[in-house]
C-alpha cells in the first residue's frame, strides 16, 4: 500500500530523478528549485512512497507554493510567497511504471484536503496550468477550467484550472 507525506531534504534527488522521467528538459524543475520548495515550503511539497523490501520508495510527487496570483506565473514557480492567499501546484508526476492507478488524483485530494484542514493560513484557492489532455484529470478533482493561460511555460500552450476552498 503507498502512504502520501511531506518529502524530506534526504529526498530530493529522488525527487529531481523522478521529474527527469516524467518531463521533458524545458519543463522539469531543477534541482535549485526542487530544493528552495522543500526547504521553504515544505508543507506543500507530497511524496507518494510506496514499500520495497526494507525500506519505501518515491513513486510520485506533487510540489506546490503559495502566491498571491490567481494562476501560476513563470514567477511563482520559483518564488514561494509565504504570504501569498493561493497556492499553486508546479508538478505532479508519478513514476511510468505505477500509472493508471489513481496515484495522481490521490496526490491532488491529499493537497486538497491539506488546504482545507492544516495548511495555515487556509488557502482561498489552489490553481495550476494544465495541458489539454489533462484538464479531465483535474476536472474530476474538482478544478474548474479557466481558459488559456497567458503563461507560455516551456513555449507551450496551458490553460488556467482553479479549485476554491
Ligand atoms: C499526468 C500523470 C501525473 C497522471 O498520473 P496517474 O497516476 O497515471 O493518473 P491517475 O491514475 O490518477 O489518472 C487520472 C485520470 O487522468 C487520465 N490521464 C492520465 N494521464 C493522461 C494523459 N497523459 N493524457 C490523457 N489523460 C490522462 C487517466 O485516463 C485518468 O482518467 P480516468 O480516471 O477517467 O480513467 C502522469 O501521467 C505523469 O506523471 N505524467 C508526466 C508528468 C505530467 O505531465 N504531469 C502533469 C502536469 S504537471
Amino acid at each position: 500500500m503507498v502512504n502520501i507525506r511531506n518529502i524530506e531534504k534526504s529526498e530530493i534527488k529522488q525527487v529531481a530523478h523522478l521529474e527527469d522521467l516524467c518531463f521533458p528538459e524545458n519543463e522539469r524543475a531543477s534541482l535549485k528549485t526542487i530544493t528552495d520548495r522543500v526547504s521553504q515550503a515544505s508543507e506543500l511539497q507530497l511524496g507518494l512512497f510506496a514499500p520495497t523490501k526494507h525500506t519505501t520508495t518515491l513513486i510520485g510527487h506533487l510540489m506546490a507554493t503559495r502566491t498571491s496570483s490567481e494562476s501560476v506565473t513563470v514567477d511563482s514557480m520559483s518564488k514561494h510567497e509565504p504570504t501569498g492567499n493561493n497556492v499553486a501546484i508546479h508538478s505532479l508526476s508519478i513514476h511510468p511504471a505505477h500509472r493508471s492507478r489513481g496515484y495522481a488524483k490521490q496526490l491532488i485530494k491529499e493537497l486538497q484536503f491539506r488546504c482545507e484542514k492544516t495548511v495555515s493560513p487556509k488557502p482561498r484557492i489552489i490553481t495550476l496550468l494544465a495541458h489539454k489532455p489533462l484538464i479531465h484529470l483535474y476536472e474530476e478533482t474538482g478544478f474548474k477550467l479557466m481558459g488559456e493561460s497567458a503563461c507560455k511555460f516551456g513555449g507551450d500552450t496551458w490553460y488556467d484550472m482553479i479549485y476554491e476552498l
